[in-house]
């Protein structure tokens, strides 16, 4: 398995021109994108490639939230750009449209609450600790292998009703869909169906044997008293699994790695309170400028996004963490402010689609960010040796190699 910035056993040339020609997959992405975001909105507020079909990369604040916003123009029923004839199946509610979104985003909103999510922190920060004594005595560790990528699988194991123990297998699944299949759909194929097969024995265990857990929730679910097809009780669990684990790992990744490169901003947090609100702005300082997510949308009718035509049957990124750092939306955009006060960032998105978890991944984030800092009030980066990052859908550090003290 590997978790390397590179797009797999998959080749393609490397990009040159990111305004003509951009590849999300292209190795570049994982460690320069903001620079070639920023260097592409000097240029145009949509670049384009040809790699996939025809698919626009919006750049400003304006075209991004456009597109979100605009479920006449831009379908969700299929949420990565990829090769044109990939095939789609549901995973709702983020791949379903008006009118059916509604009901299934409001079958799942209940579970996650901020009284529902509240009560997952204590529970959070003694599995968070327990992580940290696993270094005692140690001068190196890696922060991402070690820490961040266990935190996330935790918290969203225990709501669905799946083991811990099975966290390598859902983080192959993570890497093969997002950083090989949008370019073969043979993948998408074979991880779809290892999927589908596992949700599947879930949904039949619950069914003999229900629990207080998501997976029964989806078991049992009906929409205005109608029971739910099999294949999109499949999509939800698929899409919780996939939407809880790589994104808050990837946040929590990236704010630990700019807290480990810039020892005056790990400075600020050295003996702080937990009721401190400098924890909560930097966290989403961490959000905005590291924003990990960026989804596609479908294009089903014929517009004009920025100036620009879109034509039915292309495909657009929604490229929310570009957004972040446009300088007509932020002040100072490219600076990371800990104690930023205004901070409309979206990197949980915007629109009807706007993030389930986010109330999740906020707590996740902060236990993380407390309990590491507390334990290492001096980490730092060990420059000696790599940080590799993510291309593609899910951006984030996945070998953080730190000196702890
Ligand atoms: C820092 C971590 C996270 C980030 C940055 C993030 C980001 C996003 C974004 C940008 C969207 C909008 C998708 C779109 O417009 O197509 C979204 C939707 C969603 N997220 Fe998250 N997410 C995070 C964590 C989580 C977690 C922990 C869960 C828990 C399962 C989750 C579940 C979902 C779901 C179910 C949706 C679909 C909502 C809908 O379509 O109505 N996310 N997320």
């Amino acid at each position: 398995m590997g978790y390397e910035n590179d797009p797999g056993s998959i080749d393609a040339a490397p990009v040159t021109d990111w305004v003509n020609d951009w590849d999300w997959l292209d190795s570049q992405w994982g460690t320069d994108a903001i620079d070639i975001w920023n260097a592409v909105r000097e240029v145009t507020p949509m670049a384009m490639t040809e790699r996939y079909g025809r698919a626009f990369m919006p750049v400003t604040m304006n075209a991004v939230s456009a597109i979100a916003k605009d479920t006449e123009n831009f379908s969700s029923r299929f949420v990565s750009v990829a090769q044109p004839d990939a095939k789609r199946r549901p995973a709702p509610p983020i791949t379903s449209d008006p009118p059916d979104h509604q009901g299934h985003r409001r079958l799942l909103l209940p579970s996650f609450s901020p009284k529902r999510i509240e009560q997952m922190e204590d529970e959070l920060r003694e599995y968070s600790r327990g992580l940290i004594a696993e270094l005692a005595g140690r001068d190196t560790a890696d922060a991402a292998a070690e820490y961040s990528q266990h935190i996330p699988v935790h918290g969203i194991a225990q709501m669905i009703g799946v083991p811990d123990s099975d966290a390598d297998i859902f983080r192959d699944w993570i890497y093969r869909n997002f950083q090989l299949a949008p370019r073969d759909n043979r993948v998408r194929e074979e991880v779809t169906a290892d999927m589908r097969a596992y949700f599947g024995d879930l949904l039949d265990a619950r069914a003999d044997d229900p629990r207080d857990d998501l997976a029964t929730l989806v078991t049992n679910a009906e929409i205005d008293g109608e029971p739910i097809d099999r294949e999109l009780k499949l999509g939800y669990l698929l899409l919780l699994i996939l939407a809880g684990i790589d994104t808050t790992w990837s946040a929590i990744g990236s704010g630990l790695w700019h807290l480990g490169s810039n020892p005056s901003d790990l400075a600020r947090l050295k003996g702080l309170s937990f009721d401190d609100p400098l924890w909560l702005t930097m966290s989403e300082e961490v959000l905005r400028f590291y924003a990990p997510v960026t989804m596609g949308r479908e294009v089903i009718g014929d517009t004009t996004v920025a100036g620009c035509p879109v034509r039915k049957g292309e495909q657009v990124l929604v490229t929310f963490p570009a957004a972040n750092h446009d300088p007509a939306a932020f002040e100072r955009a490219d600076e990371f402010l800990m104690d930023r006060e205004v901070n409309r960032h979206l990197a949980f998105g915007l629109g009807i689609h706007r993030c389930l978890g986010s109330n999740l991944a906020r707590l996740e984030m902060k236990v993380a960010f407390q309990e590491w800092c507390a334990a290492f009030p001096e980490y730092r980066i060990d420059r000696s040796k790599r940080t590799t990052w993510t291309n593609g859908q899910i951006r984030g550090p996945r070998e953080i190699p730190v000196v702890l003290r």
